[in-house]
């Protein structure tokens, strides 16, 4: 069956990367996103380990990483009955396009990926592996594998959403229509939350430059509080949404208190005209952080204390991925003129 044929719905299709600890800013940006699409679109959302292994890594972590990403999955309301949970290792067809896709993919494209350029500079020149150069590809083969609809990411994941459009377009006009070209889904509120220490540079799960850069979603809950009241600031008084350098820690947490509580803008304002301060204001971000997290956290407690349930939901959810796939990668290997096995 033709994978397009068997698509009774729209789709999406995202992933996290097992690196790290899980931030509020995966939450905001993605995984709520998802929570909420997946009762519209037909979902697939994979713990992308082939992205992790792009930097030094530990095998160790990378496993234990994998299932707690996918238990946070699920502690943050994906429902595994509705959509499909898998790691993105066990459909090997995720490689295998990648592969297919790397050679139409021309190298300028890669050179010009920001991601690559921030990450690669962290390293030193000459250990920089070439999977990180590749990561954009395997992120394209991820989206187009389930001809995806929508992606739904943070606002960081934009340039490779157009990358990704790139990719496909090139490849149906190589070799005629065969890939969705997929549109990047990022919330209006919430698409960057900004790092609590340093409200210039992105809220990112692998930052270690302080203990108080990120609220962790599996922090103790006063440990979550602390950071927030740690939070940098300004030395104004004046509460308001401000695109001004200088005010980015205010409006930081106040686009984080915007996301969590649905308010709008002129509500919020309003809201903390009468404040006292910013400790005011960063004793209620806490309060709806806190209110978002203790939840998520139970679930967490809940599914991880059931011996083998998530490893169970992941074979299944790669069976399905897989079919799929499979399917996509039927297509593309006889569009790019491969020949069949004779079994
Ligand atoms: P990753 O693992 O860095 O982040 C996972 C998701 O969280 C979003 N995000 C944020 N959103 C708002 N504010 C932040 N500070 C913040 N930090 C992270 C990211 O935008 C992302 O949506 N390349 C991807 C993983 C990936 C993927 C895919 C995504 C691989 N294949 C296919 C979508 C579709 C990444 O590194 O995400």
């Amino acid at each position: 069956m033709n994978s397009h044929v068997s698509k009774t719905r729209k789709r999406v299709l995202s992933g996290v990367q097992p690196s790290g600890n899980l931030t509020i800013g995966n939450y905001i940006g993605a995984l709520r996103q998802w929570a909420r699409e997946q009762h519209n679109f037909e979902s697939f959302f994979c713990v992308v380990d082939l992205h992790a292994i792009t930097v030094p890594y530990d095998p160790a972590e990378l496993r234990a990483k994998t299932r707690e990403v996918a238990a946070l999955y699920l502690a943050c309301g994906i429902d595994p009955d509705i959509s499909t949970i898998f790691v993105q290792s066990h459909v090997p067809a995720h490689s295998e396009l990648t592969w297919l896709l790397n050679c139409i993919t021309p190298l300028g494209w890669l050179n010009r990926m920001t991601q690559f350029k921030d990450k690669a500079a962290k390293q030193q020149a000459d250990s920089v592996g070439t999977g990180l150069l590749d990561y954009p590809v395997l992120m394209a083969a991820d989206i187009l594998l389930y001809h995806a609809d929508a992606v739904p990411v943070g606002d960081d994941q934009r340039q490779h959403l157009e990358l990704t459009r790139d990719i496909a377009q090139r490849f149906n006009h190589l070799f005629g229509e065969t890939f969705t070209i997929p549109e990047a889904m990022i919330p209006l509120s919430g698409g960057r939350v900004m790092g609590l220490d340093d409200p210039t540079n992105k809220m990112s799960k692998s930052e270690t430059s302080s203990e108080y850069h990120a609220v962790y979603l599996l922090d103790p809950l006063d440990r979550a509080r602390k950071k927030i009241m740690r939070a940098v600031t300004d030395s104004g008084r004046d509460i308001s949404f401000n695109d001004d350098p200088q005010r980015a820690g205010v409006n930081n947490l106040l686009e984080i208190y915007e996301a969590l509580t649905g308010k709008t803008r002129s509500e919020i304002e309003a809201h903390f005209a009468t404040a006292r301060g910013y400790g005011d204001l960063k004793k209620e971000v806490a309060d709806v952080v806190i209110a978002a997290l203790e939840p998520i956290q139970q679930r967490y407690r809940e599914i991880t204390g059931e011996q083998g349930y998530v490893d169970s939901l992941l074979a299944q959810g790669a069976e399905r991925a897989a079919e799929i796939a499979r399917s996509t990668l039927d297509t593309v290997r006889d569009r790019m003129g491969f020949i069949k096995t004779h079994s």
